[in-house]
């Protein structure tokens, strides 16, 4: 197949998708793809159009190419008002499927897809509305709440109606501040009295208008893929220091993952099961990831979905789907053949 993999772009896991979207076109060509790696951004100069897709292809040249655009983005950001770059959608018609390695807004937040869809680009992951619904963890708080996915007990709160006082909003310390469209952990902080609270809400509201504050979860992390309806095994994340924050994330060593967790058989069916209803409830299509925590009694939570989740290879799906046997090239194909049915 002629593939796109579509990468790095301008939110905050900028450096994130190039090294996810590096690995997925080096898998998707040891695989027999002609697949070729572009900037949604920055996007690819001097296209031969004669032979886009070429058989012989030097993907870690294309990634230090787009890797050279690092320091400039914000530059690049105040004289453009497109948010695609050169050759960007004329390479995407021209190929068979383009597969979303980006991650975070603009790419993960579904105006991308929508773009896409009025073109008629074939792409991975869920369509625009779910991805949005998504994106905005209060909006998708909503949806897990009306179709029984437990979900913390937290609010929205906008920056013109910002109130200080935490027992008016019915929610008592601990409790999590987080950005409505953040991910990476960026934006997020765990608050446990009233001169930090205030200090993560001028912090939040200095990223975003609008912010979910929740209830701390003591416990346990976990995460399970859904992929096109079921779910994959669970993962168990416990960072050596602190919470599941951006360091810890990619720091490599920071945390340790168990991949099955060691769960009862029960209590797995029992995540999974909410993973896939979760799912559901947003309306998601193709593949997501959801995180969870689980309190010591076994009562579980669900944080958020994923929709468009790493995929490295040591990432969080790519080690579910070893577990099943499925090597990264092939899931990288999977992600693709299931991808395709949302056009069937
Ligand atoms: N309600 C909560 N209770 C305890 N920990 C939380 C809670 N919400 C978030 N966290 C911690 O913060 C991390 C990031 O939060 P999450 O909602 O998954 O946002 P994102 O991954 O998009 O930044 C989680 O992985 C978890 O470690
Ligand atoms: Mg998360």
């Amino acid at each position: 197949m002629k593939i796109v993999v579509l990468a790095g772009g301008t939110s905050t896991e900028r450096d994130v998708s190039i090294v996810s979207g590096t690995d997925i076109c080096t898998a998707l060509r040891s695989k027999g793809h002609q697949a070729i790696l572009v900037d949604v951004f920055c996007g690819v100069e001097n296209v031969d159009f004669t032979d886009p897709f070429p058989a012989e292809y030097d993907v870690q040249q294309a990634s230090r190419y787009m890797k050279s655009f690092n320091s400039r983005i914000e530059e690049m950001k105040a004289t453009r008002r497109s948010f695609f770059g050169p050759n960007v959608l004329a390479l995407c018609e021209l190929a068979d499927f383009t597969f979303l390695g980006l991650h975070g807004a603009n790419g993960e937040d579904g105006k991308l897809q929508a773009t896409l869809d009025l073109m008629g680009i074939r792409y991975t992951g869920t369509d625009y509305l779910s991805s949005a619904i998504a994106m905005d963890k209060g909006v998708a708080k909503q949806f897990f709440r009306m179709h029984g996915v437990p979900t913390p007990n937290g609010i929205v709160m906008e920056k013109s109606q910002r109130t200080n006082d935490l027992n008016a909003l019915g929610l008592s310390f601990p409790v999590v501040v987080k950005t409505a469209c953040g991910g990476s952990s960026i934006g997020v902080y765990i608050v446990e009295d009233q001169p930090s609270f205030e200090d993560a809400l001028n912090q939040g509201f200095s990223y975003e208008d609008t912010l979910v504050i929740e209830e701390c979860i003591r416990g346990t992390e976990y995460t399970v893929a859904v992929v096109d309806g079921v779910a994959y095994p669970i993962v168990e994340i416990v960072p050596l220091e602190r919470f599941y924050d951006y360091e810890n994330k990619y720091k490599p060593g920071a945390v340790r993952e168990t991949c099955p967790a060691p769960l009862s058989e029960e209590m797995t069916r029992k995540m999974q099961d909410y993973a896939v209803k979760g799912y559901h409830a947003l309306g998601l299509q193709s593949y997501a990831r959801l995180d969870f925590m689980m309190r010591d009694n076994g009562e579980m939570f669900c944080l958020e979905a994923n929709t468009l989740p790493g995929m490295t290879p040591t990432s969080l799906i790519p080690q579910e789907a070893a577990v099943l046997g499925m090597d990264y090239p092939s899931l990288c194909e999977e992600l693709i053949r299931i991808s395709m049915k949302k056009y069937e």
